[in-house]
């Protein structure tokens, strides 16, 4: 196991009713920007339940933030906020609003412009922020992360900065998700425990053992929600296994690649395709192109996580991604780059752009544009 430091300050507050709790966690006296998507959450009653916890403070709407937020919109969140003099953020919404409020979070604090932020990665100083989630998927409400959008060059990358101070997390709230949403969500948050997992074996048993509880309890609960998102308990446990993805508590020690995610990032920013859809075509061609160098990992996890106990080990990994495949399939989700009309054009911008920033992705830091491209190739 490799040496780490861990520290999560984000306190979960978790169940049915508990948006009402908000009063509690705020303090007093506080200047208080709520954020908000397009409307969601008017149709399913969380903006009325966010406004009568909040009668007793001074409150700033902000209306807007788009999936995959851009640099775009949140300048003018940031620009209202340093009028009014916004001294706490509450986000209300999926991870595109909780992402977008940390860059707003950040920008209230700093002087020049928002994307100078995103571009050097990271901001050591925010306003404080915390969250009502309305979307189980990216982590976003238990970590430090935000992946921001810049419209005008179709530039989108991952900014650093403080963790919310407190998410509340109320499952009957993601009843009204479309059913492509929640597919996507699923996707993600395997996705998110496959980048923290799928390198070599041997790094901590306790670490791989958690990673495969998340993808087991996800494998087993996808049929049910994807029929139907209502089921209070089945969504509780979806909620949690998208926060325990992604919040640093399977990364400790172990090594990680989030080259599936860099890649995905590019086909958002280029095409605009959902987040958690890029990676449900990424991650099999990722484990096609890559299958020697995890060749270990992937029969552990073919063994352990489908069963998969037949064959030659090389026979066992072809099976395991079969299997990966086929489960994002089940969710109704492309996984072909043919399957939503994008092409060889594409690759080669990905290639690109990669070999222009010098990229090296991955757990060895060999996923360069070059590597990229045959990813994408099998992708096909
Ligand atoms: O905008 P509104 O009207 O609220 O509608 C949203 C949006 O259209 C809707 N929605 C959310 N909750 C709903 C709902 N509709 C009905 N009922 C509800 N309860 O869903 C749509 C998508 O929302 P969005 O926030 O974009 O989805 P998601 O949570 O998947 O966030 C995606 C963004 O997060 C980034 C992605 O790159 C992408 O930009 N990520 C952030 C990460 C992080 N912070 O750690 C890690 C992830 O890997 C990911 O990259
Ligand atoms: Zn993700």
């Amino acid at each position: 196991m490799e040496n780490f430091v861990f520290q999560n300050p984000t306190k979960l507050i978790f169940g049915k009713g508990m948006i009402s709790h908000l009063n509690k966690e705020i303090p007093q006296g506080k200047r208080v920007m709520v954020t908000f998507g397009g409307g969601s959450v008017k149709k399913n009653g969380v903006y009325e339940q966010v406004k009568k916890a909040l009668e007793s403070f001074e409150v700033i709407e902000f209306w807007g933030i788009e999936a995959n937020p851009t640099v775009e919109t949140l300048r003018k969140a940031i620009q209202l906020g340093k009028e009014k003099g916004v001294d706490f953020l509450l986000a209300v919404g999926g991870g595109s609003v909780l992402d977008g409020t940390k860059l707003i979070a950040a920008g209230l604090l700093y002087e020049g412009d928002a994307w100078e932020l995103v571009l050097q990665g990271r901001s050591a100083s925010a306003v404080p922020m915390g969250t009502v989630l309305t979307l189980p998927a990216t982590g976003s409400e238990m970590n430090s992360g935000a992946v921001i959008s810049r419209k005008e060059t179709a530039e989108k990358y991952p900014f650093y900065s403080k963790y919310p101070v407190f998410s509340i997390l109320d499952p009957t709230v993601t009843f009204t998700l479309p059913i492509h949403q929640v597919a996507c969500g699923i996707a993600d948050t395997f996705v998110h425990v496959m980048e923290q997992y799928m390198t070599t074996p041997g790094q901590s048993r306790l670490m791989d053992r958690w990673a495969e509880g998340i993808l087991h309890t996800l494998i087993e609960i996808a049929p049910d929600i994807i029929r139907k998102q209502d089921n209070y308990e089945l969504m509780a446990e979806f909620m949690l296994c998208a926060t325990m993805g992604l919040n640093g508590f399977i990364a400790l020690g172990v090594r990680q690649d989030w080259a599936t995610h860099m890649i995905g990032h590019e086909l958002t920013a280029l095409h605009g395709l959902t987040h958690g859809a890029t990676l449900a075509i990424v991650l099999p061609g990722l484990l096609r192109t890559l299958r020697e160098k995890k060749l270990a990992k992937l029969v552990q996890y073919g063994e352990r996580i489908w069963g998969i106990n037949k064959g030659s080990e090389v026979e066992r990994a072809e099976r395991a991604i079969e299997k990966t495949e086929s489960f994002f399939k089940s969710l109704g989700l492309a996984t072909r780059l043919n399957e939503v009309q994008i092409g060889e054009d594409t690759i080669l911008e990905i290639e690109k752009r990669f070999n222009a920033r010098k990229a090296a992705y991955g757990e060895d830091q060999d996923v360069t544009g070059t590597v990229a491209r045959k990813i994408l190739e099998n992708c096909k």
